[in-house]
């Protein structure tokens, strides 16, 4: 497993649409391990490929309630509202309240190719619609109203001004046995 450096708002890749993955092999499971890994060192709920620049149909979650691997996931079915303050590790210190369905159904295939349902809701459900976004080149700001998303853009731009596309991610403190 490897850290991968984050890819942070204004690189193109973000923006990308993520190709379907066409077999899970040794590769997708490397990618998948390594989001995982940078997720959980960055202190995120979620990871998309496309963050680490590979713009293919990968993500990972990871909340209190459950951790897994989507490849290429769709949303089956939604249901209901939900408001919350959404932040991404993309975008460091900005955070936005975003609507969203409250209940989600997703179906994707796991990190061995073998496909799963899971429901969804709350912060889980959040994050699996955030990341899936992710995979579309969409971003929590793109949910936002006009207004909010150019205050925060610009706002976001000056106090990241210099500072590059790619963010290296640190290794977690080791923690004591
Ligand atoms: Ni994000």
């Amino acid at each position: 497993m490897a850290l991968r450096d984050l890819h942070l708002l204004g690189s193109p890749v973000l923006r990308q649409r993520g190709a379907e993955v066409a077999q899970v092999d040794a590769a997708v499971r490397r990618l998948i391990d390594d989001l995982f890994e940078t997720m959980d060192a960055a202190n995120g709920v979620g990871l998309a490929a496309n963050q680490v620049g590979v713009a293919t149909r990968v993500a990972v979650v990871g909340t209190e309630e459950d951790r897994f691997a989507m490849v290429n996931p769709v949303i089956v079915s939604a249901e209901g509202r939900d408001r919350a303050e959404e932040g991404c590790l993309s975008i460091p210190d900005a955070f936005g309240e975003v609507t969203r369905p409250g209940r989600v159904v997703l179906e994707a295939l796991d990190q061995n190719g073998a496909p799963f349902r899971r429901e969804a809701e709350g912060l889980l459900a959040r994050a699996i619609q955030h990341e899936i976004d992710h995979l579309d080149g969409i971003l929590f700001i793109d949910h936002l109203g006009a207004l909010k998303r150019q205050f925060l853009v610009a706002r976001w731009k000056r106090d990241h001004k210099g500072e590059g596309l790619i963010k290296t991610v640190k290794p977690e403190r080791a923690r004591p046995e």
